[in-house]
């Protein structure tokens, strides 16, 4: 450990006041009491754009995120931006130090496209920004952390988004295909674990159909599906080239995270089990199944087919892979990573009539969460624990587990400000934990990990930090962005040094 960081004598202090007895009305629920494996992988998440700052040092190029907030700043809460976030640029001991305090084996971060490469290109190298992570991942392995590094994670180099981004193929495929090529080049001897993109669904879905994230293309209906089918090109190139120079010298594994909910159909008629099938295949299943199978699920096959040609257009939204490519994404991951939040559920309802495209008029199926479940500050995120159990179960049946299964990302929204969240942050991380230990021990998922969004408040996004879920507190307004523990770093803390929910736990049964 290095010099003591001020963060981390807060969370010593602060830990010390507790005993296992201040855990006890949490152990009172009905809690899994089965110990989670040894070895089993605990960690921490974050992005770069939410926890780095330094968006323009020692030759950081803008990257999308930058680019909306030094140009639509009423996009962004107050001032309330990456620019600085928690200056993690700047704080790589302090961080470390905490990850090494709370017990974890695992770190997920992602690497900024445009502080390695800030013409998004390999001709133009920026060494300062290689060193950066070079020297988070040597920290990290030195403290026996394992790093699981995403590749982009939203937050592409703005030159390349002028150009077309994710909608220019001959642009963005070769362009990310050697953005992954020099990261395993530099860091693949040492980092084991990879994911080439982060929620491919938000970055094209938000970003190229509907809005909502950077870059905001609004192409309904149609900018999606292109933007996916260039991220599945890049992803499944990337893989293959993975195979073949790196595979036998660096042994590490490759994957994509997705991320959903879970859609739980509304009721027992086979209609609406019909379209919780339908809702999950168009969003799991949209990037999973080519990863898997080599094509898209059937359904959305036939059904954008079917509307496209009802909207007298001449080829189907849906773009078309060819053999070789379906040859090349087939079987291109060496695990499943689920991001996973929230549950809807789906309710059957009659194909919405052919007007102008959308992608939800083509899934047309009903979603919505009842009023009397558990709400949290923001709209669409209800406390669903069993849902967590149902949707690992349902990926396992659809995909086959035996590569085994990741929880990537997992928390809870708030305000961010309530240090004491060990009733909302810590009892959602138990309960779904509780329901996470039940599809391995109880239906048989092989679940190998579980990486908590998030060790500290960040930038979410365009919610600034008027939304977080951390498990340390930062504070925006000082210089020092001094990091203070909440309570749910104490519960987390406990689960991941003792692999157990609960104050006493059952040995896992041996396999
Ligand atoms: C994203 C994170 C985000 C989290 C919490 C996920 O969709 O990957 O970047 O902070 O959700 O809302």
């Amino acid at each position: 450990m290095s010099w003591l960081s001020a963060s981390l004598v807060l969370a010593f202090l602060f830990q010390q006041s507790w005993s296992d007895k201040s855990f006890e009305h949490l152990f009172s629920e009905d809690v899994s009491n089965i110990s989670f494996p040894d070895n089993f992988i605990w960690g921490y998440a974050s992005a770069a754009y939410q926890v780095e700052g330094g968006w323009d040092a020692d030759g950081k190029s803008e990257s999308i995120w930058d680019y909306d907030a030094h140009n639509h700043p009423d996009w962004f809460p107050e001032g309330q931006n990456g620019d600085v976030a928690c200056d993690a640029y700047h704080k790589t001991d302090v961080d470390i130090d905490l990850l090494v305090y709370q017990g974890v084996k695992a770190y997920r971060f992602s690497i900024s496209w445009p502080r390695v490469l800030p013409t998004g290109l390999v001709d133009n190298i920026n060494e300062a920004g290689i060193a950066y992570y070079k020297d988070l991942i040597t920290k990290l392995r030195a403290n026996n952390i394992e790093p699981i590094v995403t590749m982009h994670h939203w937050d592409h180099p703005r030159i390349l988004e002028e150009q077309g981004g994710f909608l220019n193929e001959s642009l963005i495929v070769p362009a990310f295909v050697d953005y992954a090529t020099l990261l395993w080049e530099r860091f693949g001897d040492d980092v084991k674990w990879w994911t080439t993109f982060n929620e491919p669904k938000q970055t094209c879905g938000g970003g190229y159909d509907y809005g909502g994230i950077s870059p905001q293309v609004r192409l309904s209906g149609v900018g999606g599906y292109i933007c996916g089918h260039n991220v599945l090109k890049a992803h499944a190139k990337a893989y293959r080239v993975y195979d073949q120079k790196f595979r036998a010298t660096q042994n590490g594994k490759v994957s994509m995270v997705i991320d959903t909910s879970w859609h739980e159909p509304a009721s027992d008629s086979a209609e609406d089990i019909e379209a919780s099938e339908r809702q999950n295949l168009f969003h799991y299943g949209w990037f999973a199944d080519p990863i898997v199978f080599g094509d898209y699920p059937e359904v959305m096959r036939q059904r954008v087919d079917e509307r496209s040609r009802l909207q007298n257009l001449p080829a189907s939204r849906l773009p078309y892979f060819t053999d070789e490519e379906k040859e090349e994404l087939k079987g291109s991951y060496d695990y499943l990573a689920i991001n996973m939040y929230t549950t809807d559920l789906a309710k059957w309802k009659d194909d919405d009539p052919i007007g102008d495209p959308s992608m939800s008029d083509d899934v047309s199926v009903t979603t919505y969460q009842p009023d009397d479940w558990e709400k949290t500050v923001t709209d669409w995120f209800k406390v669903v624990p069993w849902g967590a159990r149902h949707l690992v179960r349902w990926i396992a049946n659809r995909y086959g587990d035996g590569k085994g299964i990741i929880v990537t990302e997992n928390g809870y929204h708030d305000n961010g400000n309530n240090l004491e969240d060990l009733d909302t942050r810590g009892r959602y991380h138990k309960l779904y934990l509780s329901n996470l230990n039940d599809a391995m021990y109880k239906d048989g998922v092989n679940l190998i990990g579980y990486i908590a969004w998030s060790l500290m408040n960040d930038v979410e996004w365009y919610a600034g930090w008027l939304v977080n879920l951390g498990h340390y507190h930062v504070d925006f307004y000082s210089p020092e962005r001094t990091r203070t523990p909440k309570q749910s770093s104490v519960y987390y803390k406990k689960v991941v040094t003792t692999n157990c929910l609960v104050d006493v736990c059952e040995p896992a049964p041996r396999k």
